[in-house]
């Protein structure tokens, strides 16, 4: 192996988002989120299993800093609870849910890890889903008083901010596919809460600059490359509209403000398109900053040849396994190569902007020994080969400024309950004890090393 040295101040840290490990889901004041009704309700997650205990961060985020010291990240990237700070999502404060959050950055500040803030990881309050959930502009003013309130609270201490995290799994899982919170299946829906969430997005970025704070400000997206299963054109067609659906219907209106076209016309002849105010456009384009990438896998897809009222889906178009890859536990193709390649894309055809990997990680069945290791090598794998990917992508000019594993430690992962494993440490959900992984110990070595380093090759020291 050759030795894979990053840009000095490169930006290594972990990620967790607040539903998935803070637990604590009624204590303190806080609010109905639409995951804690999900999670009681719906009977939709497996094992029945909830976030209400999670991983106990709400009350062992000393402890689990203390290992993020030993880890040796410069960065933690976490949400807030919006239902902990608004509980009914606008109204009054909750003191005793800010002061969480005060206390969470303290002490990351005091053990030198620089918090990055994500204002929506997907626990929206109850109260607004009642009232019709991103669906309803009001819960865009309610955004944006909530984003306003917590730059004013933290603004000073906090240099980076993410507005929302993946639009797209809100929107379709959320809305079209009925699979997350809050359980809806109508794509029209959905394009008019992807709508929702862009301008929410680009609202706070306006907030933001007024207020007049020296931190930076993004997005972050779940970006994939998404590739034809043959050359045929309607193979290529179906990849086009996966690729526009997924990536295309975010970055766009981001960037250029306007939506891809050819998805666009599609979902207007079914009449499936959003209403679009004067100025709308104009608002969610607002620069940011950076942009926030994360990263999993690469999809192919074929067409579905059936006639339209008998496809699968919307679109007519159906994924494909592929021969011979190596598939996580989630089911998701290992593609390092296409890490690079996004980043690569996006320099390409949008803008050269400042870049973070926001999430990067795999699950994989872990097993905890007698003796309290997991040798979870094909983690530690699937890190290394997308690490030099994303050197490779900074050596081909891509202005990658960090990159956030996710995540810190097992939590919950959504529908899947407590089934996949994605930390760097074990977390037992029965006793909460957190146990390093062999994947942890290999980071640490990256974050030290500040890069891959092959023991038995001198380091090349390469200038960025
Ligand atoms: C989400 C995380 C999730 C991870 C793995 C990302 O889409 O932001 O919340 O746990 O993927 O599924």
């Amino acid at each position: 192996m050759a030795n894979y040295i990053f840009p000095k101040g490169f930006v290594w840290g972990t990620a967790t988002s607040a539903y998935q490990v803070e637990g604590a889901w009624n204590e303190d004041g806080k609010g109905e989120s639409i995951w804690d009704n999900f999670t009681h309700k719906s009977g939709k997650i497996q094992n029945h299993e909830t976030g209400d205990v999670a991983c106990d961060h709400y009350h062992r985020y000393k402890e689990d800093i203390k290992i993020m010291r030993k880890l040796g990240v410069k960065s933690y990237r976490f949400s807030i609870s919006w239902p902990r700070i608004f509980p009914n999502g606008v109204g009054k404060p909750n003191n005793k849910g800010l002061k969480f959050y005060r206390s969470l950055v303290n002490e990351l500040l005091a053990a030198n890890i620089q918090p990055v803030v994500t204002l929506y990881h997907w626990d929206l309050p109850q109260k607004l889903q009642e009232k019709g959930g991103w669906l309803n502009g009001k819960t865009v003013d309610a955004f944006v008083s909530y984003a306003t309130f917590i730059f004013k609270e933290l603004g000073n201490k906090i240099s980076l901010w993410i507005t929302i995290n993946e639009p797209a799994v809100v929107a379709y899982e959320g809305y079209a596919f009925g699979k997350k919170a809050p359980g809806i299946k109508d794509m029209k829906i959905a394009l008019q809460v992807a709508h929702n969430l862009l301008l929410s997005h680009g609202k706070a970025i306006q907030i933001y600059r007024k207020l007049g704070f020296k931190g930076k400000i993004g997005i972050a997206l779940s970006n994939h490359e998404v590739f034809a299963n043959s050359n045929s054109n309607e193979d290529q067609l179906a990849a086009q509209k996966q690729h526009e659906l997924k990536n295309s219907w975010f970055l766009d209106p981001l960037f250029r403000g306007s939506y891809p076209r050819m998805l666009f016309n599609f979902f207007k002849e079914r009449g499936k398109t959003p209403v679009i105010k004067s100025g709308d456009m104009d608002i969610i384009r607002s620069p940011i900053d950076f942009l926030g990438i994360n990263y999993y896998f690469r999809t192919v897809y074929k067409s579905d040849d059936r006639a339209e009222k008998m496809c699968r889906n919307e679109l007519c178009i159906e994924q494909v396994k592929v021969k011979g890859s190596e598939y996580t536990d989630m089911g998701w193709e290992k593609y390092p190569h296409g890490i690079h390649n996004m980043l690569l894309m996006l320099k390409r055809y949008y803008r050269d902007i400042p870049v973070y990997i926001t999430e990067n990680g795999a699950a994989f069945e872990d097993f905890l020994t007698k003796d309290k290791k997991v040798h979870d090598i094909k983690r530690i794998n699937y890190l290394k080969e997308h690490f030099k990917e994303a050197w490779e992508a900074i050596r081909d000019g891509v202005n990658l400024k960090g990159y956030l594993v996710w995540s810190q430690m097992d939590n919950f992962e959504w529908e899947w309950g407590y089934s996949k494993r994605f930390g760097l440490i074990h977390v037992n959900f029965e006793t909460l004890e957190r146990t390093w992984k062999d994947s942890a110990y290999f980071y640490k070595d990256v974050i030290k090393n500040n890069g891959l380093i092959d023991k038995k090759k001198k380091p090349i020291k390469k200038k960025f």
